[in-house]
């Protein structure tokens, strides 16, 4: 499994505990703009990941910013992510399940580091449902216009 990570500066400690934890899972991961310290606008670091996720044909990318807004806003914006900000264990295994989400954003000022670990094992390990209601439906998110 390959993860890419990323996080504004509203976001490194958090992002570093995470590279952490996947690493002792013994998880392949790339920090495209590594653990930023100082002010770094979080379109920016999106970007940076999602063209990683694209050219590494990486499983998933994990983001955090201070709220998670920021990033989650972002990262639905391309057209082949569909990013979910929770810290709820339920809700993480459904996005995996129905809408095949493989983005997961976090607020680093909103939820304690191990509610956050607990959420992303369950997440990476959730396989995504073959049902054809939710195949149908995850097509047609990539029929919306933006316009
Ligand atoms: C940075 O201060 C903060 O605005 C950012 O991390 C995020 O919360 C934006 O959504």
């Amino acid at each position: 499994m390959k993860i890419i990570l990323g996080s504004d500066h509203g976001g490194s400690d958090y992002l570093k505990e995470i590279s952490k934890l996947l690493e002792t899972m013994k998880i392949e991961i790339s920090t495209p703009c590594g653990f930023p310290f100082e002010s770094i606008d979080y379109p920016d670091v999106v970007k940076r990941c999602v063209e990683d996720y694209n050219k590494l044909k990486a499983d998933f990318i994990i983001l955090v910013c201070g709220s998670g807004v920021g990033v989650s806003i972002a990262a639905n914006r391309y057209e082949n992510i569909r990013a979910v900000l929770t810290s709820n264990p339920y809700q993480a295994q459904l996005a995996r399940e129905h809408n095949h989400a493989n983005c997961l954003c976090f607020g680093q000022r909103l939820y304690g580091i191990d509610q956050v670990k607990e959420v992303i094992k369950i997440f990476i390990n959730t396989i995504g449902s073959e049902d054809m209601r939710h195949l149908r439906r995850i097509e047609k998110l990539g029929d919306l216009d933006n316009g």
